[in-house]
């Protein structure tokens, strides 16, 4: 299973340490005075995140800056760093008041001066948030996990071999540059058996359980990378498989993201994967996300062209989305992309990946147990999914091809103040706020419209 989780805990910070943060912090300050309103006015909030060693001393320094200049914190919430020991990391939000005279750039220059580092993270055009329009922005947003050790209850928490190799994992998926190759990962014996129960035994449901859209693709995945009860499939290789189907690529990660991060990411045909086994102790559970739920269970999908566009375009929605429609979209997603089910001629089937990758659950949802809805995205931003065990409710999606209409029609109900379209020309977000811009895309419609009319009349 997988949890995208609630974006109230997205706060996670990346490249602390970082000996010339003020050098970046000059970087993110002309970003951000670029990104001022269409009037020239500066906005009048921004969202920072700085790190403090003492927490009293600190943020009373702050408090006392934002008085002097009428400044309201409108939000602030905290953590310990996940790198830097003894030191404590805050995700605020600054508001000028009316009566604040003070440009917030000056403001945040005075900041600076009482943290240990501070960045900003969202700030410019009061009416959205910011999202990453490149590979390269995007990138990061990749490198913060929502934690960075493991739960005492995790099973291989005390098990210092597991722990190495979650580490290993770990410092790939942070080191890593998109549009790399993945490194390869080397797996114990313990692990390649742990991994072929679980391949043995889903290999025997899927016929009868998964959709025929999964069941295409997987003989030629299983094919092609060379999964078996022997070889655990490496990353790369299924990302090459993926790619050359629909242009989606995997991308490696630490842990679980933040809903919006994860998000962004399928807007750019990227999808955030977990390289870690589950520990052999528990051949049939895991607490998180693994490679078996990420490979077995998402990677022939998403080599399928209608549910790498489904999947895309619930990435691009979340683009600039306010916060309570992330949680939506969410839900959403987990509904579909997740624990999405659907119908056929022979009866209910699994196309959600927490269903593909669990032995268990594949088998249960087709029990009188569950309840079984119509999928419809109103009704699934209203269901509270539990995130251990079993789902109590599925909803059942009469295709692919419905489902993306519904999510379509979702996304269009979401507050923007423009929309975007995914360039895969230059793998970057266009956002169309614009006459002009507009126009442009209409004009290459016209072009691509044109070939096809060609292509049409060539035919009769
Ligand atoms: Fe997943």
């Amino acid at each position: 299973m997988e949890e995208v989780p609630s974006d109230s805990s997205k706060f996670k910070m990346q490249g602390q340490g970082k000996s010339d943060w003020g050098e970046e912090l000059r970087q993110k300050m002309t970003s951000y005075n670029a990104s001022k309103t269409k009037s020239g006015e500066e906005a009048s909030s921004v969202t920072v995140i700085f790190s403090l060693d003492n927490t009293v001393k600190g943020l009373s320094q702050i408090l006392c800056v934002l008085e002097n200049h009428s400044v309201s914190l409108s939000h602030i919430e905290s953590r310990s760093s996940l790198s830097v020991s003894a030191t404590t990391e805050f995700l605020a939000v600054l508001e000028r008041g009316e009566g604040s005279e003070a440009k917030l750039t000056d403001i945040l220059q005075q900041i600076k001066e009482c943290v240990k580092s501070l960045e900003v993270v969202q700030g410019g055009r009061n009416d959205a948030v910011w999202f990453p329009r490149t590979l390269e922005e995007m990138n990061p947003c990749l490198t913060r996990p929502l934690y960075a050790e493991l739960e005492p209850s995790h099973p291989g928490a005390k098990d210092p071999d597991y722990l190495a190799h979650r580490k290993k994992c770990w410092d790939v998926a942070q080191n890593y540059t998109i549009g790399t190759p993945v490194p390869r990962m080397e797996y114990s014996e313990n692990q390649v058996r742990t991994f072929g129960a679980i391949f043995s035994k889903l290999k025997t449901l899927y016929p009868s359980n998964a959709c025929k859209e999964f069941n295409e693709i997987f003989p030629d995945l299983v094919q092609e990378c060379n999964i078996s009860e022997e070889y655990i499939p490496q990353m790369e290789d299924v990302s090459q498989f993926v790619k050359k189907r629909t242009g989606f690529t995997l991308r490696p990660v630490s842990a679980l993201l933040s809903a919006r991060d994860f998000l962004s990411a399928l807007a750019f045909r990227v999808f955030p994967a977990t390289q870690y086994l589950r520990h052999t102790s528990s051949p049939f559970y895991t607490p998180e996300p693994d490679l078996c739920h990420e490979l077995l269970g998402h990677c022939a999908l998403l080599a399928n062209p209608e549910f790498a566009q489904f999947s895309q375009e619930i990435g691009l929605a979340s683009m600039g989305a306010p916060d309570e429609y992330i949680e939506k979209l969410s839900s959403v997603y987990w509904y579909t992309v997740e624990f999405g089910i659907c119908k056929e001629s022979s009866g209910r089937k699994a196309y959600g990946a927490g269903l593909l990758s669990s032995v268990a659950e594949i088998q249960y949802f087709l029990t009188d147990e569950p309840t079984v809805k119509p999928f419809e995205p109103s009704t699934a931003i209203k269901e509270v999914y539990p995130v251990e065990g079993f789902q109590t409710t599925y909803l059942l999606a009469d295709s692919f091809s419905d489902a993306l209409q519904k999510i379509r029609a979702f996304a269009a109900t979401i507050p923007r103040p423009f929309t975007v379209r995914y360039n895969p020309y230059t793998q970057s977000i266009e956002v169309l706020d614009s006459k002009e811009k507009l126009l442009k895309v209409a004009e290459q419609l016209n072009g691509e419209l044109n070939q096809l009319m060609d292509g049409i009349s060539k035919l009769k």
